[in-house]
Order: structure tokens, then sequence, then C-alpha cells
């Protein structure tokens, strides 16, 4: 424990750091990064049961976005879903020379019920595959690294870990105002349908995770996701709306130049 805050208190010096993304950062990369690795992390299962009121939800009503739960806590807790082993997304490698401009703009997130904490992430990619942006050069020193833990295999293209490499997440813990705790999925699936926010539609951000997670891996889908994906399609089905959701995913990542270009960030 006081190695874990100790590790807190030290994030923000000038030292290179991974950051997990398991939600909106899959499809939206935080500013400055310069490499991009799918994979996962383990011990905690992934929920739509984080209360938005400033992203895709206002504080009238709020919209429903996803936080990461410890296994153990959510064990004690009845839900619908079953867990996976495993949580998909992908780390980011933020540069030693970036580290104080993405903290300062990380912490504006944190304001909103997150709290940091640090976990072991395995990379799930061959050493081909992983994305850098436009600008990348030589491989630094960090992506050497990463590169280095995983080790080679002539099965399939795209395969399961080796190294692990520490990584920052954001967690809304329970404790926090906006959890909101266990959800039942069709009334979960209602409200996401009927929220929107500055950052637009609730169900666009579902729609996004759900073809950004299967962008990731061959097995790196969530089903609790998919669950809730199925539902909103069948409720606008029912109610005659249809629905096109193809911006998300690898192959609509975007990113951006610099902090002040990046909008306000959401979970
Ligand atoms: C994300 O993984 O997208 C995320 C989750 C919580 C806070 C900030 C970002």
């Amino acid at each position: 424990m006081a190695d874990h805050q100790n590790e807190i208190e030290t994030f923000g010096s000038n030292d290179d750091f991974w950051i997990f993304g398991y939600g909106s950062l899959i499809w939206k990369p935080p500013p400055h990064y310069d490499q991009r690795i799918p994979g996962y992390i383990e011990g905690y299962v992934r929920r739509f049961w984080q209360a938005s009121e400033d992203h895709r939800g206002t504080p009238e009503a709020p919209g429903r976005v996803v936080t990461l739960i410890d296994k153990a806590h959510w064990e004690t807790l009845t839900d619908t879903h079953a867990s996976t082993e495993r949580v998909w997304g992908a780390a980011y490698h933020i540069p030693a020379s970036k580290v104080q401009e993405v903290r300062q703009y990380l912490d504006i997130r944190e304001i909103n019920g997150y709290s940091i904490q640090f976990t072991p992430f395995h990379p799930a990619i061959s050493t081909s595959e992983v994305t850098s942006p436009p600008h990348d050069s030589e491989p630094t020193e960090a992506e050497a690294g990463m590169r280095a833990g995983i080790k080679a295999t002539n099965t399939i293209a795209v395969r399961e870990e080796a190294g692990s490499v520490r990584c920052l997440v954001y967690i809304g813990l329970p404790e926090n105002p906006q959890f909101l705790g266990a959800q039942d999925p069709g009334a979960l699936a209602r409200k996401i349908l009927e929220s929107k926010g500055p950052s637009g539609e609730n169900k666009e951000y579902l729609y996004n995770l759900e073809t950004a997670l299967l962008g990731l891996s061959y097995n790196s889908g969530d089903a609790h996701v998919s669950d809730l994906v199925r539902r909103c399609k069948a409720l606008e089905k029912e109610a005659g709306i249809g629905s096109d959701h193809e911006d998300g995913g690898a192959e609509g990542l975007y990113r951006v130049g610099s902090t002040e270009e990046q909008e306000e960030v959401e979970k």
C-alpha cells in the first residue's frame, strides 16, 4: 500500500509512463503518445456503471460510461453478466518530454470521479504490429523494452502476451459519487439510448467502444459491452431507428498534435 501510494505521489515527475485505456481512450488517444499497443489487464471487470454528467449526459440527465471494478469487490456484487478474465484495451506510451503536459491534461479527467491506479499491462501483438504515430522515427527506449518482452511465435499473427509493463489506469472507485453499482442490463440499454451530452450521443460511445474492442485482437470482445449493443440495436429496431456505427475502432483511431487541440476528454 505504501509503495502504491508512493507510485501515485511520484507520478507527474519527469519519467515517461504508460497509460491503459479501456474506454474512449481506445479510439480517442491521449495527446503526445508515441506508441500504442493493444493488450489487456487482469483483476478488474469493465462495466457501464459510471454516471456521465459531463460527456455523454448532463447533470440533470446523466448518461452511462465504463469504469473498472476490482474483481474481488465485483465478486461481492450481484451482476447479470459474467466476468471475463481479461480487460482488453490499449496502452499508450507518453515520452518524458511530454509528461508534465499530459499529466495536467489527465488531471482534468481525474476530477470527474476517477482515481489513479497502477497495474501490469500485457501486450498482445507482434513486434511488427506496434502502432506508431505518423511522425515516429527511431523506437524509443520504452518501445524497445516492450518489444523485447514480446516473444515471437509463428503460429498466429496476433497472439497473447509475454512480458508485462506497469501501466497507469483511471478507475471510478465505488466510493465516488458517479459510481452507480450493479445495473439491470435492460434499463441500462434504455438509459444509454436516451442519453446525450456535450461529447455526443451515449449510444455512439457504446457502439464505438464495441467496434474498437473487436479491432484490438481476435478475442478482445467484451460480453457485457456486446450484450448492451444487442439490446440497444433491438430497441432501435423496435422504434424504427437505423444505426450506423462504423466510425470507431482501430481504423477510426484519430490523433491530435497537442493538448490544446484535444477536446476535453471523456472517460
Ligand atoms: C479510458 O480508458 O478511456 C478512461 C477511463 C477513465 C478515465 C479516463 C479515461
